[in-house]
């Protein structure tokens, strides 16, 4: 500190889906600083200790804490991230990190960054959508803000435009537009809202703490998506629009480089990551179908059993990240003999056909490799990034969030995905998925389709990412001269 270096400072809410893109936007601007830059990670104590552990080790980023008594915003002890909380105190986090305590130990932590900085105050402050009382805080600082979502345009301009309007709460039908996202005429079904919505009456927690936090977004400078503008111009428009004070640019895809994202995975699993990679060699090209449903979320047991039947059926090869279903403890050993058809793991093993992988796989790897061929996925935007910059195409089975959004998008926009499943309690025909699977798959029209609008959206993304100089790079460069030449 006090090494006379301008500081970025960036500070996501604390998720894994949250904070993999700003680590992966915080090592892109370590690689490319060419303002020169010390780059300061802001997050509570565990999320920061896992953090260190998962940078490469000559990594210049460092860490600000923000002390945090899980206990006092009534959560277990020990908890400071959304991923190891049931559903039902993933509110009080949200509440919790928009408590007057948690809003002053932040401002206490850039109050002793700027005296380290002998009295230079921060270059910037990019922070989270949940986030956006850092907007208001920085406004008063005259400290330059940007929010950064590591959701898609489209997905989050559903997601916002759901909780101001909440249309859904208008109509009896069970389908709805979205008049306020008049960028997209767009038609949702109420399977295809997550349940805070699905409930939200504009009185409830959620709708408090999202009308109030996400409206500050008005306060920052520029808002930054981690996607790509030919891609995702409909959902970048809708916020164009309702932010004409702010400059609102893309700077996707940031992809976690594999190391950092090995690192932060869970790679406590008995196949290891050289195992799987020997695995696909040893497969034909496009013949895999990879199946995760991110790190927070699984499935419910019959509904596990609907795809276990699909994949076999199917007659593809697979890798399937497992994790116990819905109930059961997701930390505790997978039970294949019970939740799987009766002799699975034994016959795709001695077919080598499929491969169980528990918990965690390295992702990026397997969707790189010459052996995939599609991707069954939750469609999380972390997900959907790696998919379509390797120009595989998906299956989409939305489980939580915008997620949903990111399906619709995906299949109707992009055509580059189908969708097999709908949320955790619906019921899926393994007949269903395993036709889905053959139509991707296979050389079907709409397999044929599809892949070749995942590759269209591989080129775009390439595009964007060329030579250092496309236009995600140059929005980040942009960015911070643009802080830069407010201060001198
Ligand atoms: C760290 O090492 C890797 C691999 O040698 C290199 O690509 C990267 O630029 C280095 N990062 C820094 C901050 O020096
Ligand atoms: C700020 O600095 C003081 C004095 O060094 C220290 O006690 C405190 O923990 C720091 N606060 C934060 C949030 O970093
Ligand atoms: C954000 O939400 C919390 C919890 O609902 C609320 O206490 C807070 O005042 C809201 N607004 C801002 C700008 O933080």
């Amino acid at each position: 500190m006090g090494d006379g270096k301008e500081s970025v400072v960036l500070f996501p809410f604390m998720g894994q889906g949250h904070i993999i893109p700003f680590l992966a936007l915080a090592l892109h601007i370590e690689q490319t600083n060419s303002t020169d830059c010390a780059i300061y990670f802001v997050n509570t104590p565990l999320n920061v200790r896992k953090l260190k552990s998962s940078l490469p080790p000559n990594s210049s980023i460092r860490f600000l804490e923000i002390p945090f008594s899980s206990i006092t915003h009534g959560l277990p002890p020990a908890s400071e991230n959304a991923d190891t909380l049931p559903y039902h105190l993933v509110m009080r986090l949200f509440q919790a990190s928009a408590s007057l305590e948690f809003k002053s130990s932040f401002m206490e932590a850039i109050h002793n960054l700027t005296i380290h900085n002998h009295g230079r105050p921060p270059l910037c402050i990019i922070s989270d959508i949940f986030l956006g009382w850092t907007a208001t805080l920085a406004k008063e600082l005259g400290v330059y803000h940007a929010i950064f979502s590591g959701a898609g345009g489209f997905g989050l301009a559903c997601y916002y435009s759901l909780w101001f309007d909440l249309p859904h709460r208008k109509v009896s039908t069970d389908e709805f537009s979205l008049p306020d996202f008049e960028e997209a005429s767009i038609v949702l079904h109420r399977t295809q809202l997550p349940a805070n919505i699905a409930e939200a009456d504009g009185e409830d927690d959620w709708s408090i703490f999202h009308r109030e936090n996400l409206s500050a977004w008005v306060d920052s400078d520029w808002l930054l998506f981690n996607t790509v503008e030919e891609f995702d111009q409909i959902g970048l428009s809708y916020f164009r629009r309702k932010f004409p004070g702010a400059i609102v640019r893309p700077i996707g895809p940031l992809v976690l480089e594999l190391k950092s994202r090995d690192r932060i995975g869970n790679t406590t699993g008995e196949v290891t990551r050289e195992a799987i990679l020997k695995w696909l060699d040893s497969k034909p090209s496009n013949s895999v179908l990879y199946v995760s449903f991110g790190s927070m979320n699984t499935i419910s047991a019959s509904q596990m059993m609907q795809l276990g039947k699909a994949l076999e059926g199917s007659g593809k090869n697979f890798i399937w990240v497992v994790r116990p279903p819905i109930g059961v403890d997701i930390n505790s050993e997978f039970k294949a003999e019970e939740w799987l058809p009766e002799g699975f793991e034994e016959r795709n093993k001695a077919s080598g056909r499929g491969l169980l992988v528990q918990k965690w796989a390295p992702q990026v790897e397997i969707l790189s490799h010459r052996a995939a061929s599609a991707f069954l996925s939750h469609c999380g935007w972390n997900s959907v990034m790696e998919s379509l910059s390797q120009g595989v195409p998906m299956l989409g089975w939305a489980l939580a969030g915008e997620q949903f959004f990111n399906v619709k998008f995906l299949e109707e926009e992009v055509g580059a995905c189908v969708e097999v499943g709908r949320g955790k309690q619906s019921e899926v025909k393994s007949e269903d998925i395993e036709r889905k699977i053959k139509w991707v798959m296979e050389e079907t029209e709409k397999g044929k389709e599809m892949r070749r609008n995942a590759e269209k959206v591989k080129e775009i993304i390439d595009k964007a990412w060329k030579h250092g100089d496309g236009s995600s790079v140059k929005s980040v460069h942009d960015f911070l001269t643009a802080a830069k030449q407010l201060i001198v």
